[in-house]
């Protein structure tokens, strides 16, 4: 019996890390990369590309999830705005895509 309760408890405990996925990006590790590849667009919306800083712009692309902003810049991404290139063009890893995708959120909100 007591066994379920900590495996059910071991459950909650992975949910919780789940939903803060944030937490596995290092955004102060992203800063360098977005101040070198992504800023062009980022900063003023060039190709219309939504603001850092402009928190009316980014809610509604945080409510996404981390994962899936992290999976659209990675990847590319086109929406309503316009097409987010591939890695802004560069050929990072995933990993520092995720950590300026979580540096670029962490400046949004
Ligand atoms: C050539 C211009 C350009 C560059 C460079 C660029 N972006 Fe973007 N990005 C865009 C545009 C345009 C959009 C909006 C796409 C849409 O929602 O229609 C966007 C959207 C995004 C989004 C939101 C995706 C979503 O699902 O809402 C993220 C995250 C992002 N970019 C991250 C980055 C990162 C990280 C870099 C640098 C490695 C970068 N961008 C470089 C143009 C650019």
């Amino acid at each position: 019996m007591s066994r379920i309760i900590t495996m059910s408890l071991f459950g909650i405990v992975l949910a919780g890390l789940s939903v803060d996925a944030s937490a596995a990006y290092d955004a102060t590790a992203g800063k360098s990369l977005y101040e070198s590849s992504c800023r062009a667009c980022h900063k003023r919306g060039i190709f219309n590309a939504p603001i850092v800083g402009d928190q009316a712009a980014w809610a509604p692309r945080i409510a996404k999830g981390i994962e899936t902003l992290v999976e659209h810049a990675d990847l590319g991404f086109t929406g309503k705005n316009g097409i987010m290139p591939a890695k802004g063009g560069t050929s990072a890893s995933t990993v520092a895509i995720g950590n300026t995708t979580a540096y670029m959120v962490e400046q949004s909100k």
